[in-house]
């Protein structure tokens, strides 16, 4: 009785997460009016299609968490016309064709119109890279970062063979990025690897794969990620402090003022938990990053609670947060149920 209830349930919230994800983007159209649809259905397909955004998921997890899917909704919803891809480890070929029964969160994201899902192949991904020879020799078992640098690495070679933008799953967009190639200071003369952008085939990043592999140590954490962005970057330029809310620029890469995508920086990341006297506007942002991995007590998004981030799911990722006011009020009615 209780699978059969969780089963429509389930059908329930992939329909309704659907139709209002659509009538929410673009009111009185449902069928086909975007410039991309789902007529692309096979990963090289969709990959080679224009500029990507990127998301992965390193571990075997198959049930994407809220915010993963608030953030993969954002980006939906700021790239209409851009495939959003989110490749999963978890995944293979027959897991893949069984989404529609592995409800709900999965199949959620799956119905949206330029989004992509497809398992994470990391011997294929690193094929024709420098990864590939370090990949084929490390041993995983000793590698006590191992979810962290698999996901360094594969983010690398992700958006030097396809192109586009590389997205972590706590990065909220806000509005486009205006530029292509670009790097995130998440502080001054420090980069981020949480969210960067390149043309395809960008030497810059064959040179992170290479020093990647060169000065390879899974002992400390970040050496693989953003402690190498840094190391590239101050490797081709003198980065200087930031001047105002003025991006800078290294040859053709453009760095990012820590303010485009951390306007509420690491030691403060409970900010977005709390209650706020005024949504700030975050006018000067591309994009919010919520600094999940700060996150050890797993605060989460809370239906009601007036938090910044509550505004944050209604304004930019509001089928989701639909999706949760549902949820919310289908479990209250059932304790209600059970008691009566
Ligand atoms: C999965 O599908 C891809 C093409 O879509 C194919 O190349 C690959 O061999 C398949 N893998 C398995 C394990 O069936
Ligand atoms: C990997 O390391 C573990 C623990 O040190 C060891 O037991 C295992 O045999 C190693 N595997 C390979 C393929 O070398
Ligand atoms: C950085 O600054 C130092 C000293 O001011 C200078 O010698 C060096 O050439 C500069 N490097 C680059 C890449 O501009
Ligand atoms: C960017 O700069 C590099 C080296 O300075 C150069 O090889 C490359 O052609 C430039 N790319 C563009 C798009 O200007
Ligand atoms: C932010 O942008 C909004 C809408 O464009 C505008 O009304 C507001 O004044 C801006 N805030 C600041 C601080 O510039
Ligand atoms: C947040 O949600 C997750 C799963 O959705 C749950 O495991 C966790 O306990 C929640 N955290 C809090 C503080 O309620």
């Amino acid at each position: 009785m209780v699978k059969e209830i969780q089963l429509y349930l389930c059908i329930f919230f992939v329909f309704a997460f659907g139709i209002f994800y659509e009538l929410s983007i673009e009111p009185g159209c449902l069928f086909d009016c975007k410039p991309i649809s789902k007529k692309f259905l096979n990963e090289k397909e969709v990959m080679t299609h224009g500029e990507k955004i990127i998301f992965l998921e390193t571990t075997n997890r198959l049930q994407p968490p809220p915010l993963v899917l608030c953030s993969v909704e954002s980006a939906a919803r700021i790239y209409l016309d851009r495939p959003v891809v989110f490749f999963m480890k978890g995944l293979d070929n027959s897991t893949l064709l069984d989404i529609k029964s592995s409800c709900p969160a999965l199949s959620a994201i799956s119905t949206l119109k330029n989004v992509f899902i497809f398992p994470l192949k990391m011997d294929i991904l690193f094929q024709g890279t420098p990864l590939l020879p370090w990949y084929l020799q490390i041993n995983t078992t000793n590698e006590k970062y191992w979810v962290y640098i698999s996901s360094d690495a594969s983010r690398l070679a992700m958006v030097w063979k396809y192109g586009g933008i590389y997205m972590d799953t706590d990065v909220i967009s806000i509005r486009p990025i205006p530029v292509v190639n670009f790097l995130a200071a998440e502080s001054s003369k420090f980069s981020s690897n949480g969210i960067f952008g390149f043309q395809r085939h960008n030497w810059f990043l064959w040179d992170c794969m290479k020093n990647f592999v060169e000065n390879y140590n899974g002992d400390i954490w970040g050496n693989q990620g953003p402690f190498l962005m840094t190391r590239m970057l101050k490797g081709l330029c003198n980065l200087t402090d930031f001047q105002n809310m003025e991006d800078q620029r290294c040859h053709n890469i453009s760095f990012l003022h820590p303010h485009r995508f951390y306007p509420i920086s690491y030691p403060l990341w409970e900010k977005y938990y709390e209650v706020w006297d005024s949504m700030p506007d975050f006018n000067y942002s591309y994009a919010l990053h919520l600094w999940n991995f700060m996150n050890h007590e797993k605060k989460n998004m809370t239906v009601g609670s007036n938090t910044l981030v509550e505004n944050i799911y209604k304004t930019y990722c509001p089928t989701t947060y639909w999706t949760l006011v549902q949820a919310a009020e289908g479990s209250k009615g059932m304790s209600l149920n059970k008691t009566s």
